[in-house]
This record gives C-alpha cells, structure tokens and sequence, in this order.
C-alpha cells in the first residue's frame, strides 16, 4: 500500500536496528537479565484472561516471548514486526517447540492492516515509542480497530511519569546499570535520547481517545508504564 507523501513510514526503524540475527540474539539475552519475561507474561495473559478460543496479536513482538506464551494458551497469534530478524528468531523458537498456531506478519503500528475475526486481546510492550505522539494516536485507533467490541489492550512501554525527569531518569539509569549491567544502560541512555518515548498524561489521552477505558495502570521507576484496557468505544 502506498503512502501519502505526508505520512510516516514506520516500516523505517528509528532507533535500535534490529536488522541481524546476532543483535535479536543479544537483545533477548540482556532482557533476559533485566527483566523477568516469562513472569511479566505470564501476569499479563491472566489479567488480559486470555483463553483457548481467543485470536490475539503481539505488536513489535521482538524475540516472542509473548508470542509463545499466547500460542501456547489461545487458539491463534499473530506475530508482528517491522524487522524480519525479529520474526524470524520467532518463528525458530516456535518451531523447536512444535508450536503451529502463530501468524508471521512482516508490518508495522501503522502498515499493518488487520483481516478476518476482530481479535480478542492485542498486546504491545517497548515498542510504541517508536512512533512520534501523532502517530502513536493512529497507531492506537488501528489497534482498537482491530479489536472485538469488550476487547483487551495490553500497552508496556518506556513512559515517564515524574515531571522531575532531571532526578528520576538518572537514577533509573544507575539502577537498570547495577542490576543488570552497562550495556542495557547504554541501550536505555541512546532509547531516551533519539527515540519517541513519552509522558504518562499524553499517553492516557491518546489512549482515551482511541476508544479505551484504561483498567489497571503500573508505573515504576518514573519510567516504565503498564496498561491495561478494554475497547469501550468503537474507531472502525
Ligand atoms: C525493544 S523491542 C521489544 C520487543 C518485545 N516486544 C519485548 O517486549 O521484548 C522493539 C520491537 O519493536 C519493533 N518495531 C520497531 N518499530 C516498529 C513499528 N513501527 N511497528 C511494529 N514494530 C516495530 C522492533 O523491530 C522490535 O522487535
């Protein structure tokens, strides 16, 4: 599909390029130190409630972690990512565990374009950011859009939400450092300084607008937010 000579080609990384398989490899081994996934997904699919008749979709799914948990619980998941690296790693991981139920899709927040059922969950973590604000409000009215009315938004995403940045930011570089070491320090330092992260109250608003009624809302570190909603109202 082409676009407009206006619009924002989100198929162009911004940011980390996760072109090649050894960087997918390392960044899934250092958020592997950083956070714990398996957990992290494992309390996002209870409380999104997905079950075995339910579609989702994993926006910017990365490694597929996420990916695989859903697979392995609901009856199909689409897999998206604007870097083939990212999808294929996936794919791999799926296929030594005989998993066969996931759909690999090459797009992004703003290509990719949603046929067949309406979904019953989408999920997205440390990805939006990549878009600048005025997309992230297309890039949330697509996701609603795709969504069966009642439907589930799971939203994680580097966020801020202490206006005393000058404080809070690098005290939660020090921190990510001592636990996890200075190359995701590093990692979050170039993040915050040439990608698109931003505050809690603009997210909330674009959020609204797009049609969610935010659930259950985790900030930690001035830094990282969670979401979690349901489509109240409808963008298609
Ligand atoms: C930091 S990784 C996060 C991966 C995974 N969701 C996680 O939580 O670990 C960001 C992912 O978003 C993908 N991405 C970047 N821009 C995107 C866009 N416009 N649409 C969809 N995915 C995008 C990247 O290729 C990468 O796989």
């Amino acid at each position: 599909m082409s676009l407009s000579p206006w619009e924002y080609d989100d198929m162009v990384h911004i940011g980390k390029d996760f072109a090649s398989r050894e960087v997918v490899k390392a960044y899934d081994a250092r958020h592997r130190r950083l956070r714990d996934v398996d957990k992290e997904n494992e309390a996002v699919i209870a409380a999104l409630g997905l079950r075995g008749d339910h579609v989702v979709a994993d926006i910017g799914c990365g490694t597929g972690a996420f990916v695989l948990m859903a697979a392995r619980r609901c009856a199909k998941v689409f897999a998206i990512d604007i870097s083939t690296a990212m999808l294929d790693y996936t794919r791999g991981r799926a296929e030594s565990e005989g998993i066969r139920n996931i759909v690999y899709l090459r797009g992004g927040f703003l290509t990719y374009r949603h046929e067949g059922e309406p979904l019953d969950a989408v999920s997205t973590s440390l990805a939006l950011h990549h878009l600048p604000d005025f997309w992230k409000q297309r890039a949330l009215n697509r996701m609603n859009a795709m969504l069966k009315a009642g439907g589930r938004l799971y939203l994680m995403d580097v966020v801020f939400s202490d206006e005393d940045y000058e404080r809070t930011i690098p005290a939660w570089i020090e921190k990510v450092k001592a636990e996890a070491g200075p190359d995701i320090a590093e990692d979050l330092m170039a993040h915050i300084r040439n990608e698109h992260s931003t505050f809690t109250w603009i997210l909330e608003g674009l959020l609204e607008r797009a049609g969610f009624k935010i659930d259950d809302r985790i900030l930690s570190d001035g830094a990282i937010a969670r979401y979690f909603c349901t489509k109240t109202s409808s963008r298609d």
